[in-house]
């Protein structure tokens, strides 16, 4: 039986000004200490040179994983698919894309990471399949049980003219609605019109799918993350959406306030049915194996922390990198401070936070908030306490590669025009990932891969920044180190804006020398009395990992004064105290 650990909010500590300080009680299960990293696998690792990424290319890099610290990967889609939306439009649930490999190179990869005393989560997409599932082909052809799968609406006649079901709108563009004359109907699409949504007050989908789930399970798996989990239900009467009021074109996702076809009351028990699916497997099995379940939702927090009530261990917190509808803004160091809390504040007690710094579908965090503040910005999340995830090549920096409009392939910015697509397309966080400064960066033997590679990968790779003896991957791996503390596990969490430009966080357990971080966001020096925000630091403490850019890295090692503790302009900091 499982037992949570509890993480409750106590009154600010004496020598707080606006101290929040959060409680933590030790984790008991697996995925509770885990760093969770995405793996793109179109991008990772090309095996046999033909430009793609593949299953025995993201095995022959496993040990990657272990150097730096990261516990669990978590591979996006690599079911078959046409690949029209990068493989989340799936073809057949059971089978592989053969691009990336074998059903043997699956289990292969999944048993040489676990013997690496790696986890291994997959994506789970049940919102959608792709246009060319036998499900949705059938379906097509009037088929039962297969055309009940899906949602069908013939449209509203005004005299002779057949109009839309609903006014909605889908994420990627254009309407939901897409006609199919055979059937003299509109099926419904939340994505792309090749993603055909799923029909979930229906059983019959819910028994297909719990089918899946026991072949993944079957083959080994740690764990889930299940796609779009705020679109699977929409409401019945295909109610009309109002108007955003948003400034941005009529046929474009915002343009409605989409209080139909998101975080719908009944979407919420899916995911707990799954959850007790998993749960019912893993007592079948005569075993206490922890798989864990995470779940991907861009909304309000409200409707993001209501799903640790429906199972999910992991919802993902996407705060730092959108704001529930577009971007996040951390442009100040308040930004930051006000993300963090917010989700203290309003997860449930008794549950683990979580901290996402980015994926497949978000600007690199290095883009968005500049290569002086990464390291600053990996600090806070991998010493915060509960679970961060990240997206391959945020470790070594990467950042985003411009593509111009012909060579953009990505489906969401497709959709749109020459003008617009920079605003949805998602291919630049997806180039090939930066091995070394030979052919594509090492990714592949191929000089052409499918998306080409950033040009700054001769100078930003894994191989410079090992060989260097100070770079975005030490400082990530010697943060990652820390985890492996009482401190880290056990210890208070203590987040403080100070002088307006400084996030501190602090780590502190009776016992124990304490862990600081201090993120200076601004451009600016800070120099402060840290009595003044934490309660009960020593008097001296040691600076163990600093930034790259600061002019730090000298200082590693010196003991610093928390009277007057100097901060350079976009400094970051992480000390320990010496209980001397
Ligand atoms: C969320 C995925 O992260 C995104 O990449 C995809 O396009 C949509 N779901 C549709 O499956
Ligand atoms: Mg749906």
């Amino acid at each position: 039986m499982c037992t949570l650990p509890v993480l409750f909010l106590i009154l600010a500590g004496t020598a707080s000004i606006d101290a929040t300080t959060y409680n933590v009680t030790t984790p008991t299960e697996w995925w509770q200490t885990a760093v969770i990293y995405e793996i793109w696998p179109e991008s990772f690792k090309d095996s046999d040179g033909d430009g793609i990424g593949d299953l025995n290319g993201i095995t022959s890099k496993l040990s990657h994983f272990v150097d730096m610290g990261v516990t669990c990967i978590w591979l996006a889609p690599i079911y078959e698919s046409p690949f029209v939306d990068s493989g989340y439009d799936i073809s057949d649930f059971y089978a592989l894309h053969s691009t990336y490999g074998t059903l043997d190179d699956f289990t292969t990869l999944v048993k040489t990471a676990q013997e690496l005393g790696l986890k291994v989560i997959i994506d789970f997409v049940p919102n959608h399949t792709s246009d060319e599932h036998e499900w949705f082909v059938k379906a097509k052809q009037g088929i039962e049980p297969y055309y009940s799968y899906y949602i069908w609406n013939e449209g509203i006649m005004y005299g002779d003219y057949r109009g839309l079901p609903s006014n909605w709108i889908s994420g990627f563009t254009g309407s939901t609605w897409e006609w199919v004359d055979e059937r003299n109907a509109y099926y419904l699409h939340q994505f792309s019109k090749h993603e055909v949504d799923l029909n979930w007050r229906n059983p019959d989908v819910m028994e297909q799918m719990k089918k899946v789930l026991t072949y993944w399970l079957d083959l080994g798996i740690d764990g889930f993350r299940v796609d779009a989990v705020p679109f699977f239900v929409e409401s019945a009467n295909f109610t009309n959406e109002t108007l955003s009021g948003q400034d941005v074109p009529s046929d474009t996702y915002y343009y409605l306030n989409h209080t139909e076809t998101k975080d719908q009351p009944e979407s919420y028990p899916l995911v707990q049915e799954w959850k007790e699916h998993i749960n019912n497997y893993t007592v079948s099995q005569g075993n206490d194996k922890v798989r864990v379940m995470c779940t991907e939702g861009y909304s309000a927090i409200d409707y993001v922390v209501k799903w640790y009530d429906y199972g999910s261990d992991v919802p993902f917190n996407f705060f730092f990198i959108s704001d529930g509808q577009t971007s996040a803004v951390i442009d100040t160091a308040t930004d930051i401070v006000d993300i963090i809390t917010k989700w203290y504040n309003n997860m449930p007690s008794d549950q683990t936070a979580n901290w996402v710094l980015g994926n497949h579908d978000r600007s690199r965090i290095a883009t968005k908030v500049g290569l002086y503040r990464t390291d600053g910005i990996h600090f806070l999340i991998l010493l915060m306490s509960g679970v961060p995830t990240l997206y391959f090549g945020d470790e070594i920096g990467m950042t985003d590669t411009f593509l111009t409009w012909a060579e953009t392939t990505d489906v969401q910015a497709c959709n749109t025009n020459e003008t617009e697509y920079l605003s949805w397309t998602r291919d630049p966080e997806r180039t090939p990932y930066q091995w070394d400064n030979t052919t594509a960066a090492g990714f592949s033997t191929n000089s052409t891969p499918f998306l080409k590679v950033n040009e700054n990968y001769l100078t930003v790779n894994l191989a410079a920044e090992k060989e260097a003896d100070f770079s975005h991957y030490k400082n990530f791996q010697k943060a990652i180190a820390l985890r492996n503390t009482t401190v880290w596990r056990e210890g208070t969490v203590d987040v403080e804006l100070i002088e307006d430009d400084v996030i501190g966080m602090s780590r502190q357990l009776d016992g124990e020398d304490p862990i600081i971080v201090l993120v200076n966001w601004a451009n600016t020096t800070v120099t402060v009395d840290l009595d003044s925000y934490f309660a009960d630091l020593p008097d001296t403490m040691e600076l163990v990992i600093a930034d790259m850019y600061s002019g730090l890295n000298d200082n590693i090692g010196d003991t610093y004064n928390k009277s007057s503790m100097y901060i350079p302009a976009y400094g970051a900091m992480v000390l320990l105290g010496t209980s001397s």
